[in-house]
């Protein structure tokens, strides 16, 4: 499939998803993200695929929303427009996505990582959701999933003052899950997709839903939420896999059924 704005290949089991405007530094106009959609959904019905990167090429992720294509906007023409269910549909991949990010995650572009499961960030990296600059404020879950992850008080700070936040910093509040070396960045990467992609897929699948599942549910409905997942493992053959593994003495071969 040939795209416009992202390059899409895939490795083994890994399909990586790289946004490539790189002279406006990865900034997302509507096309973009539409195009980062259609890869994620053909990632996730091809049964190759078991895991999925993103990442951006050249010195950003990406510096956000495309300003330039929103700025004659009006209400009536983004309700019309309804992009943001793109971002909604983002948010229902079942496969786990890991983040490569670098440079500017700034905007859409943080809202794009946070969408993510896993992220790994290159040593440099900087965090920002700088629309407060712009007359405006985050409309791709920004508030939302910023404030799940780091609480009230650091979100709004970093919210109201469009501030840049470090991968330490980010690191330290559970934004991302590791710091690596710039040039390392892909193959850490790689790394961590290629040990995911050797568990069992529909463990991991199930294990994301219930987990997303923690953010919306009181703990009672998440504990029966995730019992009936668990139930369901028992229906696939790779739970009989596993275990059999497990009293044979052998490594386990999953095949995702
Ligand atoms: N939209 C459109 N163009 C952008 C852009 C954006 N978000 N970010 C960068 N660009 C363009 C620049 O205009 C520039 O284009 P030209 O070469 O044609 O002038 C090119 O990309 C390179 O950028 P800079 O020269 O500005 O690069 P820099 O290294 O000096 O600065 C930066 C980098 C600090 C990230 C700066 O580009 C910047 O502040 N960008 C805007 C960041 C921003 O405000 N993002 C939020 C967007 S709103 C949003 O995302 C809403 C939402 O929630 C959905």
């Amino acid at each position: 499939m040939v795209y416009q704005f992202i390059e899409t290949r895939m490795k083994n089991q890994v399909g990586i998803i790289e946004l490539n405007r790189p002279e406006r530094l990865n900034s997302l106009n509507r096309k973009m993200v539409s195009e980062i959609l259609e890869a994620l959904l053909a990632f996730e019905s091809n049964e190759d695929i078991r895991v999925i990167v993103l990442t951006g090429n050249g010195k950003a992720f990406s510096a956000g929303a495309d300003i330039e294509e929103m700025m004659g906007d009006n209400p009536i023409s983004l309700e019309l427009l309804d992009q943001f269910s793109d971002w909604d549909r983002l948010a229902t991949i079942k496969k786990p996505i890991i983040g490569a990010v670098k440079g500017y995650v700034f905007g859409g572009g943080f809202e794009l990582a946070l969408s993510c499961d896993l992220l790994i960030a290159a040593a440099g990296t900087e965090f920002s959701f700088p629309e407060v600059g712009l007359g405006v404020m985050p409309g791709a879950g920004g508030t939302q999933r910023l404030t799940k992850l780091v609480g009230r008080t650091k979100a709004l700070e970093w919210l109201w003052t469009g501030k840049r936040i470090s991968a330490n910093t980010a690191l330290n509040n559970g934004i991302i899950n590791k710091i690596v070396a710039s040039e390392l960045l892909m193959e850490e990467s790689m790394k961590l997709a290629t040990i995911l992609a050797s568990q069992p897929p529909i463990s991991l699948r199930l294990i994301k839903d219930s987990v997303n599942k923690a953010i919306d549910y009181s703990l009672h409905e998440g504990m029966q939420y995730e019992r009936k997942n668990f139930y369901l493992l028992f229906g696939t053959e790779d739970q009989k896999e596993g275990m059999s593994a497990f009293v044979e003495k052998r490594k386990p071969n999953y095949q995702g059924k």
